[in-house]
């Protein structure tokens, strides 16, 4: 099998293309089922980027498996095989940031969850909010086990944890008895000014002892979302549930996705991937920039952001009622802004309970810089005509 269709891009020179071949053993291995956790060699090398990274070695306790995706481990981990490991049974409390991911809430809600909403701003979780929360817990109710976060670069929020904030969400993880799922699949997109916080994983080795945080890491964000390789690194017992779910259901990831990936990895080496997913992320730092420009430019004054520090996704509040800022830009995103093409998800579907809210999210991964523009002045048309009809109202 020749790679010469759709060569690879050499990350220490990214105007060159590398072609790699994949034949011989590596091909007839890729042609054959594997072992439910993942291919022997793609694993190892995921162990040595888990040290390089995090700091974590091997033979303390955990263990990686790989999964379609990272969505694919997070689904398993939180649904019926997880409760095999104790860690989400029907009906349980669990702790969800908010806004949260959309793409978790269906896998709470099919459990029946009580979904315990925890606030965050652009500094990450607000600890005193989820202090609170533990603290005035109804006693004689099951306490939540696990706590999910997107810490680098949210979806949908952008926003980026900082180190005091993830120690204080570590240290009441510790107090309160729950488990970190650290879902980083915008890790490698940080390009921030300030020196990057370290992962909860790699930070829980500060803690007196480790096994709280699940991790889940992506190769959809800075490799290709259509290869579906993503991986999980925790505590071994939840790996092993993760693992029972696999072989139940879609017994491996695709051998042969996972020969072609480890063969580009290995070619690559640790340097050449770094190398990569860094110049991945001054590829999204510009298109930050492009997008905030626009912003400044036709929303100044019609709404309210953060500037993301990782990832692809602006978070915005419109002030949609020139009197308190309050309101919904449902109506607004899915309706008015969609009439005329500009596509953005309103805040409200981040929202496990649906209430309202003014918040809107926006993905900068694939506009160009004329379109970004072109959107955000139209958005910025609707904006006024919604407030010239609410004060006809009046
Ligand atoms: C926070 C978050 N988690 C998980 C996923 C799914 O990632 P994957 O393609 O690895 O399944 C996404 C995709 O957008 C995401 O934003």
């Amino acid at each position: 099998m020749r790679g010469t269709g759709s060569p690879a891009p050499d990350p220490l020179n990214p105007d060159r293309d590398t072609a790699l071949t994949i034949d011989g053993p590596a091909l007839a291995q890729g042609l054959q089922y594997g072992d439910t956790s993942g291919l022997h060699g793609l694993l190892e090398w995921i162990y040595g980027l888990q040290e390089d990274q995090h700091g974590r070695k091997r033979g303390e306790g955990w263990r990686v498996s790989v999964g379609a995706g990272s969505q694919d481990l997070i689904f398993k981990v939180e649904t019926k095989a997880a409760a095999v490991a104790a860690l989400v049974n029907p009906g349980d409390p669990v702790l969800v940031e908010s806004p949260v991911y959309a793409g978790v809430i269906p896998m709470f809600q099919s459990l029946d969850c009580e979904q315990i909403e925890v606030e965050t701003d652009a500094h990450g979780i607000c600890s005193s909010s989820l202090r609170s929360i533990l603290e005035n817990w109804p006693s004689g109710k099951l306490k939540p086990k696990v706590l999910y976060s997107v810490p680098y670069g949210c979806n949908p929020t952008g926003m980026t944890a900082t180190l005091e904030r993830r120690k204080e969400v570590l240290a009441l993880s510790r107090e309160h008895n729950f488990l970190i799922l650290e879902d980083d699949p915008y890790f490698y997109l940080y390009y921030g000014d300030a020196p990057r916080p370290p992962s909860y994983f790699k930070l829980e080795l500060e803690e007196p002892e480790a096994g709280r945080v699940l991790r889940f890491d992506s190769l959809s964000k800075i490799l290709s979302a259509g290869i579906r390789i993503g991986f999980a690194s925790g505590p071994a017992p939840l790996l092993d549930a993760i693992d029972r779910h696999t072989s139940t259901s879609n017994l491996q990831t695709s051998t042969l996705t996972q020969v072609i990936i480890h063969t580009l990895l290995k070619s690559w080496g640790y340097e050449g991937f770094i190398t990569h997913t860094r110049n991945v992320a001054a590829f999204y730092r510009h298109k930050r920039d492009v997008f905030e420009t626009a912003l400044e430019k036709h929303l100044s004054g019609l709404a309210e952001w953060s500037s993301p520090q990782a990832g692809m996704f602006f978070w915005f509040k419109l002030l949609l009622n020139e009197q308190d800022g309050a309101g919904d830009s449902e109506s607004i995103i899915r309706t008015k802004a969609l009439e005329r093409g500009v596509l953005a998800l309103p805040g409200t579907a981040f929202l496990p309970n649906g209430r309202k809210t003014a918040y809107v999210r926006a993905a900068f991964s694939l506009t160009g810089e004329e379109e970004v523009n072109e959107a955000i002045r139209r958005l910025r048309e609707v904006i006024l005509e919604d407030r010239v009809a609410k004060l006809s109202t009046v």
